[in-house]
């Protein structure tokens, strides 16, 4: 088993670390937040994540996962050294790399001896060449170190599922000796290493999440036409996921894709292609899809209630996705933020995000509610946000006697909308056509005509 550190202790490198250790690797997690550190010391996980605390206190408990603040005890204690910390984005959508830059700079100025430095954050291609080029210029001359690219494509809300059984681990690096230890890392892992060079690696990461994007947008832009025509989008995406040239997966429309990864990335990956002199016009289309979903789903819910101001709205769900408490880009936050400008009243709910959404500005402009069914306590309409498995499950004959009308905005396709208006509601998803004009409707002579519902 090898000595492996990880420097940056947030989603990914704190869930990579406990992963490596659980397969019986000796970890170090470095962060430079000495709090962080402090609180990981202390048996305490900063984020949520499915299996990740239990997996890190046996891990601490067994003596293979240790936490420092100190890169120079992480660097002389391993033989390979990941490199996991944030590549934020700048105002005009490029990669901020000044994060990679100061720790190829710290892990230089404590190099005494081989080791193979990996990058692990989503960087622009040729990043690689600059971290050994600024490696090479402040380390002592002559040692000896490779850098390799080995980007993680793990999902939040089921990161170690992800980590554990990845698809393919993606491995770019020049060097015979940096690949032989990177397969000795990754042996106990059944999935297929594929090998390439350290450019080809970097760009699958951006090229992988830009095409989910895209699938994303894709389905949403078939959701408006489906919308207009009276299809449901939900069978459409069936109809065509099945086809395994295809597939099911990243085929949900609702109310666009949102978190720390999709967004960035995709402005991202736009800005490395404009700089390298391929302009990539159809990722600005898939963009300017996904700002438009949140847009036409504020107008049906505004084409519904007529004025918003004063409004009582339910909103179930804050977090970006659910099975996280991750609320950053959440399009459920854009949504609520949207509300309350409009004047409406909104009282919020989420089964794991409500911590979260308190260091947010909006939260001071909702009311937080301790549970889905006291949320929609004389609402005059209910929006999903999230797709929480555990919103479907709710009394809906309860919700509906707590409503004062029984309105259902449903932002993620999460309910049956033959069973909502069969309850009494007037239901209306994304995409879903004539399935939204259910008898209960024409109590309340609401829903935009579809002919005029905008693509
Ligand atoms: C994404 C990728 O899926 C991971 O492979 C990648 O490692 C990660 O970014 C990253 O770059 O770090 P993540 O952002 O955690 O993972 O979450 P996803 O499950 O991909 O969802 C992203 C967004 O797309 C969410 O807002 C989700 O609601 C939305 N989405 C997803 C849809 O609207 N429809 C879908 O069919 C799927």
């Amino acid at each position: 088993m090898m000595n492996i550190t990880i420097i940056g202790s947030g989603y990914v490198g704190l869930t990579t670390g406990a992963c490596f250790a659980e397969i019986g690797h000796h970890v170090i997690c470095v962060d430079n937040d000495e709090a962080k550190i402090a609180k990981l010391l202390s048996g305490s996980i900063p984020i949520y994540e499915p299996g990740l605390e239990e997996m890190v206190t046996n891990n601490v408990s067994s003596g293979r996962l240790k936490f420092t603040t100190d890169t120079g005890e992480g660097v002389d204690f391993a033989d390979v050294v990941f490199i996991a910390v944030p590549t934020p984005p700048q105002p005009d959508g490029s990669v901020d790399l000044r994060f990679i830059e100061k720790v190829a700079r710290e892990i230089a100025a404590v190099l005494k001896d081989y080791k193979v430095i990996v990058d692990k954050s989503t960087v622009p291609v040729k990043t690689g060449e600059k971290v050994a080029e600024t490696i090479r210029r402040y380390a002592t001359p002559g040692i000896e170190f490779d850098v390799v690219s080995n980007p993680e494509f793990l999902r939040e809300g089921c990161a170690v599922e992800d980590l554990m059984k990845p698809d393919r681990i993606v491995v770019g690096t020049n060097s015979d000796r940096a690949l032989a230890l990177m397969h000795k890392i990754y042996e106990p892992f059944v999935a297929p290493v594929l090998a390439t060079d350290i450019n080809s690696a970097e760009l699958i990461k951006h090229a992988a999440n830009s095409f989910l994007a895209l699938k994303i947008s894709y389905i949403n832009a078939v959701a408006a036409v489906c919308d207009a025509s009276g299809a449901d989008v939900e069978k459409v995406a069936e109809g065509i996921g099945t086809d395994k040239r295809i597939g099911r997966a990243f085929l949900n429309a609702g109310l666009g894709y949102g978190g720390s990864c999709f967004p960035k990335d995709i402005a991202a990956f736009i800005a490395i292609s404009e700089d390298l002199g391929i302009p990539f016009d159809l990722l600005k289309e898939v963009q300017d899809i996904n700002a438009r979903q949140l847009k036409n789903f504020i107008k049906k819910i505004q084409d519904a209630l007529w004025v918003l101001q004063e409004k009582k709205i339910a909103v179930w769900g804050l977090s970006f996705k659910p099975d996280t408490d991750d609320v950053r880009c959440s399009v459920a936050i854009d949504l609520v933020d949207t509300l309350v400008k409009e004047g409406a009243h909104v009282t919020a709910y989420d089964p794991k995000a409500m911590e979260k959404v308190q260091e947010l500005d909006v939260s001071g402009k909702i009311t937080l509610a301790p549970s889905p069914l006291e949320a929609v306590d004389g609402a005059e309409a209910l929006v999903i946000a999230t797709e929480w498995p555990e919103f479907a499950a709710v009394d809906f004959e309860e919700v509906r006697k707590r409503m004062i009308t029984p309105l259902i905005f449903d932002g993620r396709n999460l309910l049956d909308p033959e069973r909502m208006t069969t309850l009494g509601f007037q239901y209306t998803g994304i995409g879903r056509g004539l399935h939204s004009s259910a008898p209960a409707a024409a109590a309340v002579e609401t829903a935009a005509p579809r002919s005029k519902t905008p693509a």
